[in-house]
This record gives C-alpha cells, sequence and structure tokens, in this order.
C-alpha cells in the first residue's frame, strides 16, 4: 500500500499507541512485545526503538519461517539497536512429531495442524511469557472474524499475564502510512501479495478482493485459524501435556 498518507489522524492513533506503550513499560515491567515481523509488529518495534522504552522484543522462530522473515531480522537488528530474544521450538518435541506425522502434517487436518503450532508456537511462547508481567501484540480487529471483539487491554487467562493491543483500531492504510512515513524496515512478501505472513508452508499470497488473512492456512474453514497464540480463556494442552489414552 504505497500511498497511505500520513494524516493527523494517523499521527493522533501512533501518539495514542505509543501512551500505550508509555504505561506498559511503567506499570507493567517486565513486559514483552511478540514480533512476528509483519507490517503491525514493525510499526511496534519501531515506537519502542525510538522511544527508547524498556521493553523486550522477542520472536518465535518455528523453523519453518519464511525466506524473507529472516531477511528482515537482519535489517531491523542493523536498523534498531535492540536485540532481539528468539525463541525456538523443544527440538525433542518437534523431531517426535515429525517422525509420526512426516513434515508437511498440517495439510492433513486441523488437529494436526494445532498440534503442529502448538509445538512450533505455542511451547516457546509460554517459556517467552513465562516471568513477564505483560506482553504486547500487533493484533488488530479489522484482520479477522476471530478478532473484532479486541480490546487494547486484557487479562490473558491462558498465559496468565497482562496482554496489550495498542494497534487494535488500526486500518491496514495506517499501518502503511506510518511504515512509509517512518522508513520502517518490512518484509518484501508485503510487497508481493501477502498482507498477512505467518509460516512458510502455510502463508500464500492473496488475490485482489480475498479477505487479507485469506492467505493464511488457507484449506480451513476462518473461524478455526487461530493459532493458539491468541487464545480468550484457559490455554488449550500441549500434545505433550495430554493425558494418554
Ligand atoms: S497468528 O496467530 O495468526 O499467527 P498473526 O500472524 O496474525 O498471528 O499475528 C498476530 C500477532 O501475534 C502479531 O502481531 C505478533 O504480536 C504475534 N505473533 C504472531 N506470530 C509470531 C511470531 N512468530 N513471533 C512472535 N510473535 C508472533
Ligand atoms: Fe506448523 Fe504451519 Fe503452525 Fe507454522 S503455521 S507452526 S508450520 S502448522
Amino acid at each position: 500500500m504505497k500511498n497511505a498518507e500520513y494524516t493527523d489522524a494517523v499521527q493522533a492513533k501512533a501518539d495514542a499507541a505509543l501512551e500505550v506503550l508509555r504505561r506498559v513499560a511503567d506499570e507493567y515491567s517486565p513486559a514483552t512485545m511478540a514480533n512476528s515481523f509483519g507490517a503491525e509488529d514493525m510499526v511496534l518495534m519501531d515506537l519502542i526503538c525510538r522511544n527508547n522504552l524498556p521493553i523486550e522484543i522477542f520472536s518465535l522462530d518455528t523453523g519453518r519461517l519464511p525466506a524473507e522473515t529472516y531477511t528482515l531480522m537482519d535489517k531491523a537488528h542493523e536498523k534498531y539497536d535492540q536485540e532481539v530474544t528468539v525463541y525456538f521450538p523443544d527440538a525433542t518435541q518437534v523431531e517426535q512429531f515429525v517422525r509420526k506425522e512426516g513434515v508437511n502434517a498440517f495439510y492433513r487436518s486441523v488437529e494436526l495442524r494445532k498440534a503442529c503450532c502448538g509445538i512450533r508456537k505455542v511451547e516457546p511462547l509460554k517459556r517467552a511469557l513465562g516471568d513477564k508481567k505483560a506482553w504486547i501484540t500487533g493484533l488488530r480487529r479489522e484482520q479477522a472474524v476471530t478478532r473484532t471483539e479486541l480490546p487494547v487491554q486484557e487479562y490473558d487467562k491462558g498465559f496468565g499475564l497482562e496482554k496489550f493491543n495498542p494497534l487494535v483500531d488500526w486500518t491496514e492504510k495506517d499501518v502503511w502510512a506510518y511504515i512509509h512515513h517512518h522508513e520502517v524496515p518490512y518484509s518484501e512478501l508485503h510487497d508481493k501479495g501477502y498482507p498477512s505472513i505467518g509460516c512458510a508452508p502455510c502463508t500464500r499470497a492473496i488475490t485482489v478482493g480475498e479477505d487479507i488473512r485469506a492467505g493464511r492456512w488457507w484449506w480451513e474453514n476462518p473461524e478455526l485459524k487461530e493459532c493458539g497464540l491468541h487464545v480468550a480463556g484457559p490455554s488449550t494442552p500441549l500434545p505433550s501435556e495430554r493425558k494418554a489414552g
């Protein structure tokens, strides 16, 4: 979205998001920001780094991310003087799952897809959030039918800490206006028809008129398209936590 104009309204949203981030830093330390290196998260990273806020930034490297995400990780590292803490999945869990179910099991059923997300995303996320008082995400209401009611602040019962979504009311255009105005680095995939980026095998480009998350787990029903990072209520047990039999 090259032509998104940086209006006063976008500036006001950026100010409001910064206010939320400052409050998190002041009142919920230690806090951490979840960075998938998608466009929204790059806005949050820019706000945090530009204002030297004492907020950690972490990323979940599932082992199946697209090459463009790794390129952007390096670019962000060059531009901002802030480490991104990377969490990897537990190697034994990945080995057992892949040996039993194969390397691309997620295409076979929603259950297997959720099991893969459980091992590659949710378990590392639990470790990332373990010693934190709050976490920050780039979720926006506009993104999905599962996200229309999102608040700016909520208690995340599943992970047991406060959760902040400073960009809830941002439109896609607002995000791109901010990115271009502040020359924020972003993934090359966004210029190739990918508005939403996850793991490489579970993300594809969309065509004009398609929903922005149509390229995520495109073989599944839209109501099911959450991977366990963002769940209301008690967290879903990981495969390793389920009782046998
Ligand atoms: S997902 O649940 O469907 O994968 P989505 O890609 O829309 O989520 O991202 C929503 C928010 O979840 C991001 O703004 C980011 O805060 C967090 N998130 C998603 N994937 C990751 C990741 N790999 N590492 C860190 N945070 C992530
Ligand atoms: Fe596995 Fe796909 Fe989930 Fe990534 S998005 S963790 S590859 S099922």
